[in-house]
């Protein structure tokens, strides 16, 4: 960012009278307080040409942006005595050169007129327009780095004459904390959108190409069932059924990750028997367990008595890391534990797997949403819905390499919910 301060360019503040440095330094931290508390720019910018307007006794300012598509410069903000400066933001636009405005914002030049009327540069039709009477005029180019953003201008100093350097000294150098001010706000703009774009372009391909494929599934056993009612073959259905029943099933998982993600929610607190809780897990994947070969083992005989914990939430996250353990390990003599045990007023829960591991570089992506390594297989929620559930029961969730050869997620809740 240029600034009219770099340099030696702050010499004249060694020459200041005490009251002079007194009016900048008060002006300078009630902008700093505007910058700090007013989330609004276009209340902020206003209340920064309030002061830029009180500290140079001025009747009346503007602030011009310039238009880069059009290159010409309109009204942002005008203040004003007459009550109409307001007029100037629906009817006047200035070209490059245009005005005295016009011509500091092409000659990247303050420019100081004591006396307008006599200037060729003024241009009349924004006092007709904004029913004001210009005597003098300062204005003050807004630039970063080399870039135009626009002009300061203050008009008619208080009491007659013509502003002094140690005005245009201060307004240059208010001229380059709205240009800060301008040019961070268009850039967080710039992220944001980019950031917000980005995150729903992973999102619906990964939506769409998730259920893409459970769709299809659930066409396949459709048509077996069809076939099955038609020809009365019982075995059709038979082998239908399972995968219909497990594509429903999918889909609502994705559904509950949607919905668990989508909000804040604060965990509906019970008493729980972990174990319980564990056993419930391992029965939904009975039926996957049962088809494979993996051994998956629970317990929680270290974690006996009650625990607070939302029963559903925390079964959703047991579920994922179960899911995922199950996913990992492999298809002959693979291996899941669960364990859980207090420790110092804690629960502590580990799901280990005798998979490849999470690779070094994955450890903090995996809690992202949307990061899945399994192409259209996985969706890249579980584990972000998991960290999100986990947070709000004010615990932490982390990944390490398990006993086991793998990798093992490891969870820690409070006891008791007044814990901390
Ligand atoms: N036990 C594990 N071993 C190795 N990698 C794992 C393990 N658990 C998770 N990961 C990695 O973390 C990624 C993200 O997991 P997450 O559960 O968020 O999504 P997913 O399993 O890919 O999809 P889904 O939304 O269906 O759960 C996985 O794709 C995988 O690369
Ligand atoms: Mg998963």
């Amino acid at each position: 960012m240029a600034t009219h301060l770099e340099g030696g360019s702050s010499a004249w503040l060694g020459v200041a009278t005490p009251d002079e440095t007194r009016r900048i330094v008060d002006a300078l931290s009630r902008v700093y307080e505007l910058i700090t508390e007013v989330t609004d720019l276009d209340t902020l910018l206003e209340s920064i040409m309030e002061e830029s307007k009180e500290v140079a006794s001025a009747e009346a300012c503007s602030l011009l942006l310039y238009d880069e598509s059009r290159g010409d410069l309109y009204f942002q903000v005008a203040l004003g005595e007459s009550g109409d400066q307001g007029k100037l933001k629906n009817f006047i636009r200035l070209s490059l050169g245009e005005g005295i405005a016009g011509s500091a914002a092409q000659n990247r030049e303050s420019i100081n007129v004591a006396e307008v009327s006599g200037d060729p540069r003024f241009y009349e039709t924004a006092d007709k327009v904004s029913h004001f009477e210009s005597r003098s005029i300062l204005a003050v180019p807004l630039l970063d780095k080399d870039n135009l953003v626009g002009v300061l201008e203050v008009l008619n100093k208080r009491g007659g004459g013509s502003f002094s350097d140690f005005d245009q000294q201060i307004l240059e150098m208010f001229s380059s904390i709205v240009a800060t001010v301008l040019t961070t706000a268009h850039l967080i703009e710039q992220n944001l959108r980019s950031e917000r774009l980005a995150a729903i372009g992973t999102a619906v391909a990964g939506m769409s190409h998730f259920t893409k494929n459970i769709i299809t599934g659930m066409q396949g056993s459709a048509e077996l069932i069809d076939q099955a009612l038609a020809q009365g073959n019982i075995h059709f259905i038979e082998t239908g059924w399972p995968i219909l029943k497990r594509s429903v099933e999918r889909i609502g998982n994705v559904v509950e990750d949607m919905l668990a993600y989508s909000k804040p929610r604060k965990p509906a607190y019970v008493p729980c028997l972990i174990g319980d809780i564990l056993g419930d897990v391992r029965d939904t994947f009975k039926g996957r367990l049962d088809q494979g070969d993996v051994q998956c083992s629970i317990d929680a005989s270290d974690a006996s008595g009650t625990v607070d914990l939302d029963p559903q939430g925390m079964y959703r996250c047991l579920l994922n890391l179960v899911s995922n353990a199950v996913d990992a390990a492999p298809q002959t003599e693979g291996e899941v534990r669960a364990v859980a045990h207090i420790d110092n007023g804690k629960l502590v829960v580990e799901v280990s797997d005798n998979g490849p591991g999470v690779p070094e570089e994955s450890v903090d992506s995996v809690f992202e949403p949307f990061f899945s390594t399994k192409g259209s297989k996985g969706t890249g929620l579980g584990l972000a819905v998991t960290h999100k559930i986990i947070t709000e029961h004010r615990g932490t969730i982390t990944v390490h390499k398990s006993d086991l050869g793998g990798a093992c997620f490891r969870v820690v809740v409070p006891k008791n919910r007044e814990q901390g």
